[in-house]
């Protein structure tokens, strides 16, 4: 007969030791089977809930190669345009559209400066763009293009950018013109202007160079819905 040396945890030594004096067990081999079947069972477990302990600690990055991001909007743009169907395509696709942008009340403070820039960079949630296209007629072509040489709402990520006319702020909403976003668009960011850093001295525009002058006149419908 081997014998084996483990402690076992208190609970359990005194299960047993209570269930050997009501007379369970026949020999001391069958309470050592027992007991080692429970150790090991224990054990087992012990170690999965470390490593799944582990594996909740570690940062989402080191799990996944390309991790999914999950961002909370920081407030809402709203706008005269409940309907994709004939909206302005783009801030500068009519003279005027003005909207606002209301922000969470605790990031109020974040606001602070920005009222002596007069355009700002919002960057929002297409989210009502219901599929993704890789390839799309945009509404200023009549001709198939890939999606990341349009401004396409049905990206695979669905994440829309206006440069927009800032009025004037009050409180925690922006007043804003050059809307070209529907009502009720989760707003994920808001940057300034800045003619410096975000003006290219020279610059192509592609296909779109054959299309110049019409952003003013073409408006949108829904085709990417
Ligand atoms: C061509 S996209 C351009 C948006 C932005 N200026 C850009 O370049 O990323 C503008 C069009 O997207 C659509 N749109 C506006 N707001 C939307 C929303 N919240 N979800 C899905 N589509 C939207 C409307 O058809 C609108 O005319």
């Amino acid at each position: 007969m081997t014998t084996l040396e483990i402690e076992l945890p208190d609970a359990l030594a005194a299960k047993l030791q209570e269930l050997v004096e009501a007379g369970w067990f026949t020999s001391e081999d069958e309470i050592g089977r027992l007991a080692l079947a429970d150790f090991v069972a224990r054990n087992r477990l012990e170690r999965q809930d470390q490593s799944q302990r582990e594996d909740t600690a570690r940062p989402l990055a080191q799990k996944q190669k390309t991790p999914d991001i999950v961002y909370r909007p920081i407030g809402v743009i709203h706008s005269p345009f409940d309907d994709p169907e004939d909206m302005p395509i783009q801030p500068s696709g009519k003279a005027s559209a003005p909207g606002t942008a209301v922000i969470r009340p605790e990031l109020t403070p974040g606001l602070a400066d920005l009222d002596g820039f007069s355009h700002v960079i919002l960057l929002y949630h297409l989210d009502r763009a219901s599929r993704v296209d890789l390839s799309v007629v945009p509404f200023l072509d009549a001709r198939p293009r890939g999606i990341f040489a349009t401004r396409a709402p049905t990206r695979p990520n669905p994440i829309g950018l206006s440069i927009v006319e800032l009025r004037r702020i009050e409180g925690n909403t922006l007043h804003l013109d050059h809307v070209d976003v529907l009502d009720a668009t989760p707003l994920l960011d808001i940057k300034p202007y800045v003619p410096e850093f975000d003006r290219p001295a020279e610059t192509r525009a592609g296909w779109l160079e054959e299309q110049g002058g019409r952003v003013g006149v073409v408006k949108s419908d829904d085709r990417f819905r």
